[in-house]
């Protein structure tokens, strides 16, 4: 992590990966791991490790994960975290990152992450937040987000637009977890380990415009599935405002939660 690029060194990223090297994280559980971005950071960062698990609603979602893993300590099973299939008490640290806004029951998935961990493990949530001092580019991201998230849901999808601060906050505090620390960061702990960082310091960078526009043009075509034709003609016209305002101003992450607690 030396010689980060100014903006990323300064996001405050570099402080969880510290939080995290003073962490032995033994049987690591990542519910909702996509394609294990998430397990890719802990390895990195943590201080040690077993093994991981990673589970996801999604068997497509795993398929980038299991060939990212190969050969690695990474089991990768299609589970929904709604009811976890572990015994009580089996994981020393369950994580989950960027997925709170995607679950259907939020309530039962911590209840389920909570009863799988063993007393005195860590509990780790990462989540973006919509709100407070967030720059134009981090604001493009947002609303580019709230956009998709509506085409998903349109589609049966669950997905909904990022939280508020307060809300991640309130849904931390719910766990009841000791010894809990908060690190707030403008960008995601993956960021620190990226070949893109340097080019993602200017948030008007032709491969994230590239990418940003790619992603608008893969929920243009999603649309097409939307039945209701009022719902399709004002969410293409907001993608196409949202192509806009990436060329104005950029697309960067939103601003995170990141908390780190202890089971009592
Ligand atoms: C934004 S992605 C997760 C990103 C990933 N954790 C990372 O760090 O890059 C959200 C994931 O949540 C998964 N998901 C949604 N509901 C779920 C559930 N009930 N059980 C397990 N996975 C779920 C989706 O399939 C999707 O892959």
């Amino acid at each position: 992590m030396e010689n980060l690029p100014k903006r990323l060194a300064a996001s405050g990223a570099v402080e969880i990966a510290v939080k995290l090297g003073s962490i032995s994280g033994g049987r690591v559980l990542d519910v909702a791991t996509e394609s294990g971005d998430f397990i890719n950071s802990l390895m990195k960062t943590l201080k040690a490790y077993d093994y991981f698990i990673g589970i996801d609603i999604s068997k497509k979602a795993l398929e980038t994960a299991r060939k990212r893993f190969a050969g690695q300590p990474v089991k990768l099973v299609e589970m929904n975290a709604e009811l976890l299939e572990f015994d009580n008490e089996s994981f020393d640290t369950v994580c989950m990152a960027y997925s709170l806004h995607h679950l259907n029951r939020i309530d039962k998935v911590l209840t389920e992450m909570h009863r799988v961990l063993k007393p005195g493990g860590h509990l780790i949530i990462q989540e973006e937040f919509r709100d407070g001092k967030q720059t134009e580019a981090q604001t493009t991201n947002i609303l580019q987000h709230a956009w998709d998230a509506q085409i998903d849901s349109l589609l049966g999808e669950t997905h909904k637009m990022t939280f508020t601060k307060d809300k991640v906050e309130e849904i931390i505090g719910s766990l009841q977890l000791e010894r809990v620390e908060t690190f707030e960061s403008t960008r995601p702990l993956f960021c620190l380990f990226c070949e893109k960082a340097l080019g993602c310091e200017d948030p008007k960078w032709e491969r994230t415009l590239k990418g940003s526009l790619e992603e608008i043009d893969a929920g243009l075509k999603r649309l097409a599935e939307v039945a209701d034709p009022k719902a399709r003609i004002r969410l293409q016209k907001q993608g196409e405002e949202l192509k806009e305002r990436n060329r104005k101003f950029g697309n960067e992450s939103p601003s995170q939660l990141f908390a780190i607690g202890e089971k009592a």
